[in-house]
């Protein structure tokens, strides 16, 4: 497992699949605004990738996120769109409702960060998120993050099209948060 601060990044488990299911995938505005793509029911025996993982998919490594002290399932953390040739890879965070606003968004991205630049040898890590995803923005830059730009309408959510926000972090500028 990869730890960090407050979470640790752990494989997909049995257990982990009906809880984000229900509290993640089901939730038809959370995953429209969460996902590039269009929202779908998950049937309980689903076999989507987004929850029981694809070890032949060498591109993306999804993660359950874990609080430390109790080992509790929080939600998901996802690198994806790994670019060996550029070195590059895309990060996607996922929480329980009942977990977000406790720090452990920030404290995931850092522990992706580690996983991305330190593990993985790679060279840029990219986000995009909506521009009122406050908690998202937030926990991306206070990793280092910065603003790239704005895709102008590059996201159908819900009946319109919105905006979205790029941001990217190179190895050479990130600093490890210490841990303690
Ligand atoms: C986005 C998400 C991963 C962030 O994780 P989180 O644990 O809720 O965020 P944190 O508690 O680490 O908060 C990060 C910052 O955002 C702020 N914040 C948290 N929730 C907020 C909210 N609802 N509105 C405004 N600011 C908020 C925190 O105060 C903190 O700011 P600080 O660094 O200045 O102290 C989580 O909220 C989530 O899973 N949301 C639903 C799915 C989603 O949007 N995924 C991302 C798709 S790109």
């Amino acid at each position: 497992m990869l730890s960090g601060d407050k979470v640790g990044l752990r494989a997909r488990h049995e257990d982990d699949i009906p809880i984000l299911r229900a509290e993640l995938y089901n939730d038809v505005v959370n995953a429209s605004r969460a996902e590039g793509g269009p929202w779908r029911p998950m049937a309980p025996d689903s076999k989507d990738p987004r929850l029981v993982g694809d070890d032949e998919d060498q591109a993306c490594v999804p993660f359950s996120v874990v609080e430390l002290d109790e080992g509790a399932l929080v939600g998901t953390a996802t690198l994806w769109g790994i670019d060996n040739h550029n070195r590059s890879a895309h990060i996607g965070l996922g929480l329980r409702p009942s977990a977000r606003g406790k720090g452990y968004g920030t404290d995931a991205v850092a522990v992706l960060c580690q996983y991305g630049f330190v593990v993985r040898g790679l060279h840029r890590l990219q986000i995009e998120t909506l521009p009122d995803n406050a908690a998202m923005l937030a926990s991306a830059e206070r990793n280092g993050f910065v603003r790239e730009g704005v895709l102008r309408s590059a996201a159908w959510v819900m009946g319109e099209f919105l905006d979205e926000v790029l941001l990217g972090l190179l190895a050479q500028d990130w600093k490890p948060t210490p841990k303690g």
